[in-house]
């Protein structure tokens, strides 16, 4: 049987990501494609918790304990979800996954890049995303946006600052896998993004 390919989508708080997400499954499923849409930090019950553990805290945790959980629950999301999937034929469109490590927690919390790429090498070595989708917006615009949310979790509550790190962090990550990693200019309407969308998914697949 052939593998599943494995798809995540990225950006900053606000960027649109999640708006999207749907659409690229039915985009893959109307060409036939068995798709299973999953989400970090997530996608299985511990995993659910995990994730309410770290954005919900009203204390804010360590950035070292936050990133351990990330992987924590990504190892789960992995064995469980992830790669059964994969093994199945079934391709995995995934809100965030690695890339959001390197870009919160070292980018936006200041852990160290190696400290994240040594996690990446224990939990997922050999395995990485064929290809990653990245909205790319200003941190002005990604605030104006989940402005409209009534709760915010623990880090759309970050400052500007914040989030600009986070974006040049994604944007770092991007230089680096050029192949793997496809920046996408979110700050256009919806339109004109879903009209790059389709351009990437329409080479990629
Ligand atoms: P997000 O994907 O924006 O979901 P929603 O659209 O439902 O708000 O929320 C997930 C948050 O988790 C986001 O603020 C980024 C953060 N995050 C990390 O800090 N590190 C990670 O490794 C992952 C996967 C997410």
């Amino acid at each position: 049987m052939m593998r599943g390919r494995f798809i995540t989508l990225e950006g900053i708080d606000g960027a649109g990501k999640s708006s999207h997400l749907h659409w690229v499954a039915r985009y893959l499923r109307s060409r036939g494609i068995r798709v299973k849409v999953t989400r970090e930090p997530g996608g299985t019950p511990a995993g659910e918790r995990l994730r309410r553990l770290v954005l919900g805290s009203r204390h804010r945790l360590h950035a070292e304990t936050e990133a351990l959980l990330m992987f924590a629950a990504r190892r789960e999301h992995l064995a469980k979800v992830i790669v059964p999937a994969l093994e199945h034929g079934v391709w995995v469109v995934c809100d965030r996954f690695t890339d959001a490590t390197y870009a919160y927690q070292s980018g936006g919390s200041g852990i160290a890049w190696k400290k994240i790429d040594a996690l990446e090498r224990w939990v997922h070595p050999g395995l990485q995303p064929d290809l990653t989708i990245l909205f790319d917006v200003s941190p002005a615009v990604g605030r104006r946006r989940t402005a409209r949310k009534r709760k915010l979790d623990r880090f759309e509550r970050e400052q500007e600052a914040y989030f600009k790190r986070v974006r040049s962090a994604y944007l770092r990550r991007a230089r680096a896998n050029a192949r793997r990693i496809r920046v996408l200019d979110a700050q256009e309407g919806l339109n004109q993004v879903k009209k790059e969308l389709e351009n990437i998914l329409s080479r990629f697949y």
